[in-house]
């Protein structure tokens, strides 16, 4: 049997949510991954310090008991972010960054920013903190084609952004482009992107495919097959710009499968899985590891994990559903056959 063994891996991009619902899905994630990002748009959001270390707490809470997973916490920026709880946040040694959702550009979005050049003080700040900014890199103006909010933000808003602060730590977070990779590839050291193994298996036919999708719709959108293609040739590179995070983003199944269903696709379950058969399509599981587990602390300046996972070449069938709290959940290949399976010590 095929078996891969792996540096314990980080998800440096996560939605947990929270109560119920961050009971039923965290084990998922600390069953993988030693650590993970934890996205602040909470509603209402996680803005400051003292909320951050709340829902950190209540995170180790629902943990399964002897868990070690380290959540690492992150403020989501308004237009009234003050360059004192920068300044607290970059001092706080479990925050790990702050988080730039453009006002109504995702799901619990509305507390955004809707002016980012307004924000210039708040960006100097965390520039001079070295605190990195986490961006979710779509520009919101209705009348920009949905596939391509992605290319025009790097543009209108990333490009001159870094122009004004080319010091500032920065993660273009779930790439899904050409034109994002590009902008990692010609940015410096302090420019990094993640990618979903969402992104890395499926192109936007997902969406159709033989009816309306409502469980492969997450924002960014699923782009054209060669945007696929540029993301996983990103991701097998080498170039340890590079790195794991899921945006694995529960919701439950009544409102995913509704007349307005929202964004966001739930891979936390085989997280490993669904990576390992991206990687392995492209001829490359021997570059798994780096992506997974070594670039991301590397760019966080964070130590290397110490445990291993291990991955084996064998199927099994995700469950059609799982439990969230008082609704279920249905997550990605629901049903349907994977191929790897994380071999739990
Ligand atoms: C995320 C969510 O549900 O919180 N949804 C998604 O489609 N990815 C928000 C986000 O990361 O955009
Ligand atoms: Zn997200």
């Amino acid at each position: 049997m095929q078996r891969l063994s792996l540096i314990q891996p980080d998800d440096w991009h996560l939605h947990l949510r929270d109560g119920e619902a961050l009971r039923a899905v965290v084990g998922d994630s600390a069953r993988q991954f030693a650590r993970a990002v934890v996205m602040p748009n909470l509603d209402p959001p996680v803005t400051t310090v003292a909320e951050a270390e709340a829902y950190r707490r209540r995170i180790l809470a629902a943990l399964p008991k002897d868990s070690a997973f380290r959540p690492l916490m992150t403020l989501y920026l308004t237009d009234h972010t003050s360059e004192e709880e920068i300044q607290r946040a970059a001092a706080h040694p479990d925050i790990i960054g702050v988080k730039l959702y453009p006002s109504g550009a995702t799901t619990n979005s509305a507390a955004g920013v809707t002016h980012i050049g307004r924000r210039d003080p708040v960006f100097a700040a965390m520039e001079r903190h070295g605190l990195p900014l986490l961006v979710h890199g779509e520009v919101t103006d209705p009348a920009v084609d949905v596939f391509d909010r992605e290319a025009v933000f790097i543009d209108t808003v990333l490009n001159p952004l870094l122009e004004r602060f080319p010091d500032l730590p920065l993660v273009l977070e779930h790439v899904t482009t050409r034109q994002g990779v590009e902008f990692v590839g010609t940015a410096g050291a302090r420019v990094a992107a993640t990618l979903t193994a969402h992104h890395l298996l499926m192109n936007r036919n997902a969406l159709f495919r033989g009816g309306l999708r409502p469980h492969h719709y997450c924002l960014p959108v699923l782009k054209r097959e060669s945007h696929r293609q540029a993301l996983l040739e990103a991701a097998t590179s080498g170039d340890s710009r590079f790195f794991l995070g899921t945006d694995s983003a529960p919701h439950a199944r009544r409102r995913k499968e509704s007349a307005c269903g929202c964004a966001g696709i739930y891979t936390a379950h085989a997280a490993m899985e669904l990576y390992a058969e991206a990687f392995e399509q492209a001829g490359a599981l021997d570059r798994l590891e780096a992506f997974a587990s070594r670039n991301g602390p590397a760019f966080y300046g964070l130590p290397v994990n110490r445990q291993t996972i291990t991955l084996v070449r064998e199927s099994w069938r995700v469950p059609e559903r799982y439990v969230l709290g008082a609704d279920d959940l249905v997550p990605l290949r629901a049903g349907e056959e994977l191929y790897w399976k994380l071999i739990t010590p």
